[in-house]
């Protein structure tokens, strides 16, 4: 019982202790690359911390419209999920590329919770992008991935304050990328955790300066 009590104990403090990294898919997609490959990362990260994937019916927002930021019923919807963002000492965002842009999903996940501080003002809500360390990754069937919609989420993230690792992951031919086994390329899966490696490093040393 005691041992019980320890072992549970310490895994409480674990988690406590580890840095939070969550993983945001941009793709609300049964069969997602993105997500599979979300799931890749989660996995290796899991050694080192408490890494978190942002499953999509826990979003579940609307299409934004400033009509409804007097919405209770919605703004209550965007809390939760702006607490992970909050939360993270890290995000990891890995989504498709739409027509070389970012998906909708993520600009519309991003617009909800970006508008927070604005909606609720004097509640104390501040821009959780903000200083936040971010690597960037995008899987897509075909031979770019998705270096165009990475080249707009970059633009997203630093608008919002993102600090957002020069390296980025990108992963063509995807849908041909996992062997039967689940496991990737050797040589791709040694550049992905070379890059998450690095990543990791920046969010175990850098201190979250919230926006003044
Ligand atoms: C509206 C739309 C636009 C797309 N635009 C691009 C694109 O610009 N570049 C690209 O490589 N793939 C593009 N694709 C293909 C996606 O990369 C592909 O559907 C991918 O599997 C989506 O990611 P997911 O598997 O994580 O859902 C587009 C797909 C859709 C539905």
């Amino acid at each position: 019982m005691m041992a019980k009590f320890i072992l549970y104990h310490i895994k409480q403090t674990n988690e406590f202790i580890l840095k939070r990294i969550l993983i945001f898919p941009g793709s609300q997609r049964k069969q997602s690359l993105n997500h599979r490959l979300a799931t890749h990362f989660a996995s290796f990260l899991k050694q080192e911390f408490y890494a978190e994937i942002l499953e999509a019916d826990t979003v579940d927002l609307p299409l934004f419209n400033q009509d409804l930021e007097n919405n209770p019923g919605v703004i209550n919807k965007v809390k939760p999920v702006y607490e992970h963002f909050l939360n993270a000492d890290g995000l990891i965002v890995v989504s498709p590329e739409y027509n070389g842009s970012v998906s909708p999903y993520l600009k519309n996940t991003v617009d909800w919770i970006s508008r927070l501080p604005r909606i609720l003002a004097n509640e104390g809500y501040i821009n959780p992008f903000h200083g936040k360390p971010l690597l960037l990754a995008s899987a897509t069937p075909g031979q770019s991935g998705g270096i165009l919609g990475l080249q707009s989420a970059r633009n997203l993230f630093t608008y919002l304050g993102g600090l957002i690792l020069a390296e980025q992951i990108t992963l063509p031919y995807a849908v041909d990328a996992w062997e039967d086994d689940g496991s990737l390329d050797p040589y791709l899966n040694a550049y992905i955790e070379q890059t998450l490696n690095r990543f990791g490093i920046v969010v175990k040393n850098i201190a979250i300066v919230p926006q003044s």
